[in-house]
């Protein structure tokens, strides 16, 4: 794409932080929108952008999505990629549920109304694999039928049919990527393979939610972003895309490797599975492929050994 001005919404997340420095380095001007939610450490999630507020490339608004003034934010954006939310499958239950609605459908149809009445060209919408819910029909196809299995899900699929609303009501042109578990250098501190790798580095004991038998497509973050700036130019608009590592693993083999690219042992504490967890992901990575030029680059051995150099080398925890 040629160079642009782009908001990126929860630039100070993993991801978010990750695709802002991936556009500035293609030459895009960024604005970053975040709101700094407790979900984790402000601190951690500043230390994300350390390098990106040192560019004048770069501006940061922080503010919630849910009463920022987006409409004249967005006015001569190009492209808005919409990341910001309140993330977490097994955290999404009870009185959080609130916080999951606000921030992952409430603040979606601000980004998109704004968009629409702002003139801008395409909105990408970051979705999430646990739309398709705890099925065993795998690989999960975009045209499979959506059974979210945790409130989060729910969130995530809502907030896709308001981009899909919006695209067929007012043509507003809108791509939606469903990520698969993704991880890499500033992964969360709730995901299970920044987990695993501090616990490695601590030498502390790891917990194993149910028999360690669920699969998961983990995805490492470059490809992720790379797909994700990708979606800017090409892809269909009011289409979605799944966005996967394109191999699976079992949390147990999962843990095999952390304890052969760290060459430490885990000590594992097994626990009860956790609601909303669902027992295998697997994407059908065709469609991105062929509309997005989608192809996984990094396998998990070396994913892992990635996010371990950078574990090692930062100070975050
Ligand atoms: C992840 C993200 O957290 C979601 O935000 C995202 O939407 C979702 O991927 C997705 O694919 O769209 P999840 O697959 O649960 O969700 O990712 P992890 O937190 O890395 O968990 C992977 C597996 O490890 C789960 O079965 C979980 O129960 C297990 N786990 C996690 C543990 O056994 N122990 C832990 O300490 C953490």
């Amino acid at each position: 794409m040629a160079e642009r001005k782009v908001v990126v919404t929860g630039a100070a997340g993993f991801i978010g932080s990750t695709l802002s420095d991936r556009l500035r380095a293609a030459g895009h001007r960024v604005v970053g929108i975040d709101g700094f939610v407790d979900n984790y450490a402000e601190a951690r999630k500043r230390s994300h952008l350390s390098g990106l507020l040192a560019d004048p490339g770069f501006e940061l608004v922080e503010g919630m999505l849910e009463s920022l003034d987006l409409q004249s934010m967005f006015a001569g954006v190009d492209v808005v990629f919409h990341l910001a939310a309140l993330p977490g499958v097994r955290s999404s239950w009870g009185r959080s549920f609130e916080a999951y609605s606000s921030h992952n459908v409430y603040a979606t149809q601000r980004v998109l109304e704004a968009a629409l009445h702002a003139g801008v060209r395409r909105v990408v919408f970051a979705s999430s694999s646990s739309v398709y819910g705890d099925t065993r029909e795998v690989p999960m196809h975009e045209e499979a039928r959506e059974m979210p299995h945790s409130p989060y899900g729910v969130t995530k699929l809502a907030a896709e049919h308001l981009a899909r609303l919006y695209h067929r009501n007012f043509g507003l042109d809108t791509v939606s990527l469903r990520f698969f578990t993704v991880y890499g250098p500033r992964q969360r501190p709730d995901m299970a393979i920044q987990r695993f790798l501090t616990a490695a580095r601590d030498g502390t004991p790891i917990e194993m939610y149910g028999d360690g038998s669920q699969r998961r497509d983990f995805t490492y973050v470059a490809d992720t972003v790379e797909t994700t700036a990708r979606a800017a130019e090409s892809g269909r608009a009011g289409a979605v895309y799944n966005v996967g590592g394109g191999t699976t693993v079992t949390l147990a083999e999962l843990i095999e490797a952390v304890e052969s690219v760290t060459g430490r042992r885990l000590a594992v504490n097994r626990r009860d599975s956790q609601r909303g967890d669902v027992g295998q992901t697997q994407a059908d990575t065709r469609r991105a492929a062929a509309d997005l030029g989608f192809v996984p680059s990094v396998p998990l051995q070396e994913g892992l050994r990635r996010h371990w150099e950078w574990l090692l080398a930062s100070d975050g925890n």
